[in-house]
């Protein structure tokens, strides 16, 4: 797996890791520290995500007409938001049967106590998928592959955990094939075009130099932001000899996201995924946040736009969801 764009972070931070160690136990530390609030943080993106789950699993339903009694493996559960979306669907009464799998023990912990809710028997891993011995119908991956550095190998793996006929979906991740379509640049641009800054606090905060003054004095003060924290942790750990700061940190969380400075920045494109979903075919995607943004961040104008790109079915969002599907022989 090539990690060549974490160097000149590990070199920054004097860790003694490999790449691929120093990327896992980032990643597992910042998940960790932010399982306590993801929550109360992502909150708004449920009706967002609620809808999409509607309408991709609309898509591929159809093959699932004949079963009454589907099997579950989220992959990267988190505090469980995906499957609850999943399972508040059509095609989510007929799951019967859960495995949730994180690398993050607190985030199973969040999700092992919201999974009391559903009524339904389930199951949960701390683990990758490559160490897993478990067959579903459904795999389901929300808000994952981003942060999954070798992608072929993972496509590989969910393969694998796929029953016959079953369904690998994935959604809310950035739509690699799509980032520099001229329809969607132009339309950021039109939007950050009406964005206004209605305070001192606001342009101040706006400025990176002033935001790290802050940042700084708030620390002084005995203040910790999530990045302090997983500085605090990755420090008392031995990874990482001096800190990193924001940028750095989701740079290797978030490794195929656009915009940040050691990020492979591509997305997630489906052009490549087709060479590593081999074994399946791709029966529908999606795509949405066609301002670059997500619904609830749209004033009620670009909110319209955005539900008539939607309903459109145009592929040229932010966002890529996607359903893939294993032959039935
Ligand atoms: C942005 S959260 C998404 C959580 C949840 N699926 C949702 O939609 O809200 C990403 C989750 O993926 C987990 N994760 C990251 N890399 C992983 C890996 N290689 N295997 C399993 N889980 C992973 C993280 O610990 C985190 O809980």
């Amino acid at each position: 797996m090539a990690l060549d764009n974490l160097l000149p972070i590990i070199r920054k931070t004097g860790s003694n890791l490999s790449p691929e160690e120093f990327h896992h136990r980032v990643n597992v530390v910042f998940h960790d520290i932010e399982a306590e609030d993801y929550d109360q943080i992502h909150k708004d993106m449920w009706e967002v995500l609620l809808l999409q789950f509607k309408l991709i699993t609309g898509d591929f339903s159809k093959y699932f007409e004949k079963h009454s009694e589907l099997k579950l493996l989220d992959v990267g559960c988190g505090t469980g938001l995906g499957t609850e979306l999943l399972l508040a669907t059509e095609l989510g009464k007929k799951i019967k049967k859960i495995v949730l799998v994180d690398i993050s023990s607190k985030m199973i912990e969040k999700a092992v106590a919201r999974s009391k809710n559903w009524g339904i028997n389930t199951e949960s891993r701390i683990s990758m998928l490559d160490s897993l011995d478990e067959k579903a119908d459904i795999i389901l991956t929300s808000s994952v592959l981003h942060h999954i550095p070798d992608l072929s190998q993972f496509a590989s793996d969910i393969q694998k955990r796929l029953n016959l006929g079953g369904v690998f979906m994935h959604i809310h991740d950035p739509n690699g094939d799509q980032l520099m379509n001229p329809n969607l640049v132009a339309r950021r641009k039109e939007i950050a075009a009406t964005d206004k800054v209605t305070s001192l606090y606001q342009w101040l905060n706006s400025s990176e130099f002033y935001k790290s003054v802050f940042h700084r004095l708030n620390r002084m003060r005995g203040k910790y932001n999530h990045i302090d924290l997983v500085n605090n942790y990755l420090l008392k750990e031995g990874v990482i000899k001096k800190r990193m700061t924001a940028k750095e940190i989701w740079s290797i969380t978030d490794i195929h996201v656009e915009g940040l400075p050691f990020s492979k920045k591509k997305g997630i494109r489906l052009s490549e995924m087709v060479n590593s979903l081999d074994e399946l075919s791709l029966v529908a995607h999606r795509s949405y946040g066609f301002y670059g943004r997500l619904g609830f961040e749209l004033d009620e104008e670009f909110a319209t736009k955005e539900k008539e790109l939607i309903s459109s079915g145009s592929k040229e969002g932010r966002y890529l969801v996607a359903a893939w599907r294993k032959p039935v022989s």
